[in-house]
């Protein structure tokens, strides 16, 4: 894909001789800012530049999430607000992509309520975007292709251009086949594939030449990875260099003591388990198609710190799936107390469209699941800062991604008092303090 067509890309654009210039703005998960990069890559391939601010672009692309409603709504507001870009620069391109135009509705939708858009397409064509833009560019077709079949392989010649040169996002799989009954993704990224080994190997070893200090191994189910995750991520383990090696995201119910075993004897795997229960009562769990239950989830977290006694253990957890009640409710409050989490995401449940939850009759009233939120956010952060407190007197390991802040092998943000810039550098932190969400330290030597 080496400079695909760029002069043409060039002429079609600017008067004078300087590069077109593209803006991408990624909303969503981390799989969602990978495959920004790859677009970003491909454009960089083509003779784009890029800018970071949408006014002053030539191109204009909306890397979308369905993952809730509200993010969606986010989405429909700044869409709208570029009518008048287009109306300033007739020749501005914009893109509309990912997982919201994955749904056909959605799509076709936008195309009506916002026609100064040229290309919609959904994650299943991802691929194809060289093809549509060319065709935009050069024909001038208007493109809405939410349909597609998923690849059901990895295309591993992609550029890639990447955001973050210290921090490196690798994706090992895409697509998920559990159907967690609450979750739009196995509808908008397909079913599980996994990439080779050695293309996630070599992709690892060629970041770290580069200058890596970390790898986030990614996946919506990074255990059930096609040859092995614990065999995947010993082989990246034992690249030569001083790295952090993280994975996003665990499923509980395929999170093998293998893993954390291998974690607990690892250098470089970072000491935090991302492992989103959604739900403390065994009722919702079961309603949810989680495939565990409490009393398994409970274990998985005891053996996990046993083994790893600085393991911070970070989750996800849903409020108001339907039918909810105060007992189940209390039930996540005290599975929070119990796994001590060091923070958590939290969610008001949001109905998605096809999914079997949407079927199931939601009696809670907005109100009662407001304050049931309210309280989830008191204990999430009441545990939170008691387990960051416990960090006082803790000496960090910290990769520092800015002059005087950085992130603990814990993955929690620790701010050293220091006059050094030390960005991009590792150094050891003992800690003296702990706010809401950061620590505070002086460096050990
Ligand atoms: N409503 C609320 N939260 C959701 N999540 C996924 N789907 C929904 C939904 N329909 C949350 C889950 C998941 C995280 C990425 O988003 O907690 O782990
Ligand atoms: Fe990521 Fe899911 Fe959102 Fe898509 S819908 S961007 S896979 S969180």
């Amino acid at each position: 894909m080496k400079n695909f067509f760029p002069d043409k890309v060039l002429s079609l654009h600017c008067d004078s001789l300087t590069k077109p210039t593209a803006f991408v703005r990624t909303y969503g998960c981390q799989q969602n800012f990978a495959d920004s990069e790859q677009l970003s890559g491909l454009l960089q391939a083509m003779g784009y530049g890029f800018v970071t601010s949408p006014d002053t672009a030539d191109l204009i692309i909306f890397n979308t999430c369905a993952v809730r409603e509200n993010a969606e709504e986010r989405v429909f507001g700044n869409v709208g607000a570029l009518k008048k870009l287009k109306e300033r620069n007739p020749n501005l391109t914009i893109v509309l992509c990912g997982c919201m135009f994955q749904q056909e509705a959605t799509a076709f939708n936008f195309k009506k309520r916002f026609p100064f858009v040229d290309i919609i397409f959904g994650t299943a064509n991802t691929g194809r975007f060289a093809e549509f833009l060319f065709r935009h560019l050069f024909n001038g077709e208007k493109i809405c292709e939410p349909r597609g079949e998923f690849d059901t392989e990895f295309d591993e010649d992609k550029p890639v251009k990447r955001e973050d040169k210290l921090s490196v996002s690798i994706p090992i799989m895409s697509g998920c086949n559990n159907f967690c009954s609450y979750c739009i993704v196995p509808y908008v990224r397909g079913r599980e594939r996994s990439r080779s080994a050695d293309a996630v190997v070599s992709e690892a070893a060629a970041a770290i030449a580069e200058g890596a200090k970390q790898i986030m191994l990614l996946g919506q189910n990074v255990n059930s990875y096609g040859n092995g995750f614990t065999r995947l991520l010993s082989q990246i383990d034992s690249l030569e260099g001083e790295f952090f090696l993280d994975y996003m995201t665990s499923h509980p119910k395929d999170c093998t003591k293998d893993l954390i075993d291998l974690t607990a004897q690892s250098e470089k795997i970072t000491r935090r388990l991302h492992l989103p229960v959604q739900s403390g009562s065994d009722r919702v769990l079961s309603l949810m198609n989680r495939g565990y239950n409490r009393t398994r989830y409970l274990e998985l977290v005891r053996y996990a710190k046993e083994k790893i006694p600085d393991l911070s253990l970070t989750t996800d957890i849903i409020v108001g799936f339907p039918g909810e009640t105060e007992a189940d409710f209390a039930d996540t409050l005290s599975l929070i107390e119990e796994a001590r989490f060091d923070s958590a995401y939290t969610f008001l449940y949001s109905k998605r469209s096809g999914t079997a939850a949407a079927e199931l009759i939601d009696d809670t009233t907005a109100d009662e699941k407001a304050a049931r939120f309210k309280r989830l956010l008191e204990k999430v952060s009441e545990v939170g800062l008691e387990r960051y407190q416990s960090y006082v007197g803790q000496t960090l390991r910290v990769l520092f991604n800015k002059p005087q802040s950085g992130k603990s092998r814990q993955g929690i943000t620790v701010e050293a008092a220091t006059n050094r810039d030390l960005t991009g550098t590792f150094a050891d932190v003992t800690i003296t303090e702990a706010k809401k969400v950061s620590l505070i330290g002086a460096l050990t030597n």
